[in-house]
């Protein structure tokens, strides 16, 4: 779209200079972009020195085969020695690692000796089970602390996990097992969710009537729920994990090891093996979480509220917060069991610091009201955190104000499954930031913003996000699939990594990240973001939620549809709705972004993850019988949009 029009959203012009205190004992200053980009390779072999290695590496890079890369080739590391053992042997045992609170109110506290003691013994059981370097284990598990004990056991012997996230489904568990060819599965019989315990057990049964390489189901009892059992498959974690010994000696692997595989959606309906080694994820995924949170290790309490299945859980639930000795909060449930106000008692219980979720949940809060955060101390946050999609200018603002007291700042930060580790956020000692946008790219970090002919576009203007150069925890390919790797991110712009992001530099050269490029449409030969419509929208008083499509339209090529949730506590009698909101567009982006139509809906449908199912609304807003719903929280949410829109005019 035409520049002028998108810069009337953009141009925001508030700004949140860091809080001196924070800024003046931050972790890292603005030296540190000036270092990075003077010698880049040696700024991460300086992050990299913050890892314990059996062996230094050779060779920094490798990018001699390029979009291969190898990072600290010949260096020889553990991830769970480097989250774990470390840190006990450095005298740090009794200090805590997880304060893990289950849904229903039962507590646990986890110290890094407790966490050695567990993944020793874990360790030893998958090696008695024949569990070798270089063996596939799948991780189907709740959020309590065998899942980070698991995935830390098998990092231990060098077997990659790769951690199904515990809402997908039979099939979806049975293609990742299949795809990467598993032989242990380790899950439990359920997990506790929205006040009541939700079954695991039986899709692993379910899966693996069709995956006959699984020798082993390790089985942890969280809920106690009946079960169906496979004599000499299944066994119970108490049984096989708690008679071993709590000894156990790491072997160093090679820094190119791989440690783990976690599968994406894709474009098409295979989803990508990603695959991420050991060396280079474990430098960055420390350096990040130390520099893009100023984390303190002796003072904060730190708590990323996402599910560990996802790539956010791995680097800033797991490896990144035990590589820096950090005590994390763990949540096992949803946040509004027992009550709305369940996250913030947890901020409160727990004196937690620094927090970490994404927007989503952050308009979930908004819709529910800033009077249910009020009632709790919420003082001790110092650094907010946001990821996973583009965050608005209003989400941000209430996030700030009604969470951080006005105080904190607010790092917005992009990334990927793909990227394993933040790379465009601001600093919060440094950057003022700015809603909604992810600023600039991290020390170390090349990003460029793109045209269509992959030349760098002016301040001002929109373009792709890619990246010009290799960093340490790039994804090495996708699994099994070198080539879908090649296609996928290295062909669109030869030599860049295309992140498939629509991004901005707006005239400060700050970067915005507009949502996936397959989200933006295309009016009338104007590009259009979804994000930034629906951001207008959220941006009016009557607007909880938006979601925006883009339905073929036989005049304009894309038409804008937008499904809106109104506010609970907004009155409109006797208000065009519709017209009111396409003004208001109108006026917040210009009158080419106004949507062709409005329709109000109760429900939005949603991935497990918490994103928007755009493609469906898309099917809806286009009439056309719906796609796949089977990732869908609820999937009877579209058949409520339908009928729903049946009753309007
Ligand atoms: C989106 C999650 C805007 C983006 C870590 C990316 C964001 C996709 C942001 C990756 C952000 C993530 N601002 N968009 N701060 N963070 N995204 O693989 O479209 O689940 O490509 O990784 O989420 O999602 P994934």
């Amino acid at each position: 779209m035409s520049s002028e029009a998108l810069s009337n959203l953009l141009r925001e012009d508030r700004r949140f200079p860091p809080p001196p205190e924070l800024a003046e004992k931050a972790n890292v200053t603005a030296a540190a972009y000036e270092q990075a980009s003077a010698d880049r390779i040696a700024f991460w072999e300086e992050q990299a020195r913050r890892l314990h290695w059996d062996r230094e590496w050779d060779t920094a890079l490798d990018w001699s085969n390029a979009p291969f890369a190898k990072w600290f080739v010949g260096g020889r590391i553990n991830a769970a020695y480097n989250c774990v053992d470390r840190h006990v042997l450095a005298g740090k045992g009794d200090k805590v690692a997880f304060y893990w609170e289950g849904e229903p109110g039962d507590t646990r506290t986890i110290t890094y000796a407790d966490l050695l003691r567990d993944v020793c013994k874990a360790a030893n059981a998958l090696t008695e089970l024949g569990v070798k370097t270089g063996d596939r284990v799948a991780i189907y598990m709740p959020m309590i602390p065998e899942t980070v004990v698991a995935m830390l056991a098998c990092a231990r012997i060098g077997a990659p996990h790769t951690v199904v996230f515990g809402g997908f489904s039979a099939s979806a568990l049975r293609d990742r097992i299949q795809d990467c060819d598993a032989r242990i599965v380790i899950a439990a019989d359920g997990g506790y969710r929205r006040g009541a315990p939700s079954p695991l057990k039986p899709q692993v049964d379910q899966a693996l009537t069709e995956c006959p390489n699984v020798r082993n189901v390790i089985v942890v009892r969280r809920t106690g729920q009946d079960i169906d059992w496979t004599d000499g498959r299944d066994l119970w974690w108490h049984d096989v994990v708690e008679r071993q010994s709590d000894q156990h000696t790491p072997e160093f692997f090679d820094s190119e090891h791989p440690l783990y595989v976690m599968y994406t959606s894709g474009t098409t309906g295979k989803p990508k093996g990603i695959l991420h080694t050991t060396g280079g994820y474990l430098t960055q995924v420390a350096w990040t979480h130390w520099a893009v949170f100023d984390l303190k290790p002796d003072t904060d309490i730190f708590w990323t509220a996402a599910d560990i299945g996802w790539v956010t859980g791995h680097s800033y639930i797991v490896y990144g917060p035990l590589a820096n000795c950090t005590t994390s909060v763990m949540y096992e449930g949803t946040p509004d069991t027992p009550h709305r106000g369940r996250w913030w008692e947890i901020v409160d219980k727990y004196k937690v610091t620094i927090l970490y979720c994404a927007p989503t949940a952050i308009r979930t809060f908004m819709k529910w009201g800033e009077d249910i955060p009020a009632k709790f101390d919420l003082s001790s946050l110092r650094v907010l955190g946001s990821v996973g999609e583009p965050i608005n200018p209003e989400a941000y603002v209430w996030y700030r104000t009604h969470i951080g007291g006005g105080r904190t700042p607010v790092v917005d930060t992009w990334w990927q499954t793909e990227t394993g580790a933040i790379l465009v956020s601001p600093l919060p000692g440094v950057t003022s930031g700015k809603p909604g946008a992810a600023m600039a790219p991290l020390p170390g970090i090349s990003a460029d913003v793109v045209d269509d002919s992959g030349n760098s576009v002016p301040n001002g203007s929109g373009g792709y996000l890619v990246l010009t150069e290799p960093w340490p925890s790039m994804l090495r390919t996708l699994w099994g699939d070198d080539q879908r790797y090649i296609d996928t991110y290295w062909s669109r712009f030869p030599g860049k990594y295309f992140a498939g992001d629509g991004a901005k530099r707006d005239e400060d050269g700050d970067i915005w990240l507009l949502g996936r490029v397959d989200d933006v449409m295309n009016v009338s030969g104007h590009r259009l973001s979804t994000t930034e419509i629906e951001s207008a929208l959220v941006s009016h008083p009557m607007v909880a939620e938006a979601a925006v499509v883009g339905a073929t339209d036989p005049t304009t090529g894309q038409a804008v549809v937008a499904f809106v949730i109104l506010r609970g506590d907004v009155d409109t009698e006797g208000v065009d709705i519709a017209q009111e909101l396409r003004n208001h567009v109108a006026k917040e982006i210009g009158p080419i972004a106004k949507p062709r139509q409005i329709l109000v809906v109760e429900e939005l449908p949603k991935t497990r993850s918490g994103k928007i199912m755009r493609r469906l609304l898309r099917d809806v807003a286009e009439n056309r019988e719906l796609g796949d719903v089977t990732t869908l929280t609820d999937s009877s949410v579209m058949d409520l949009i339908r009928e729903n829109l049946a009753k309007q005019p």
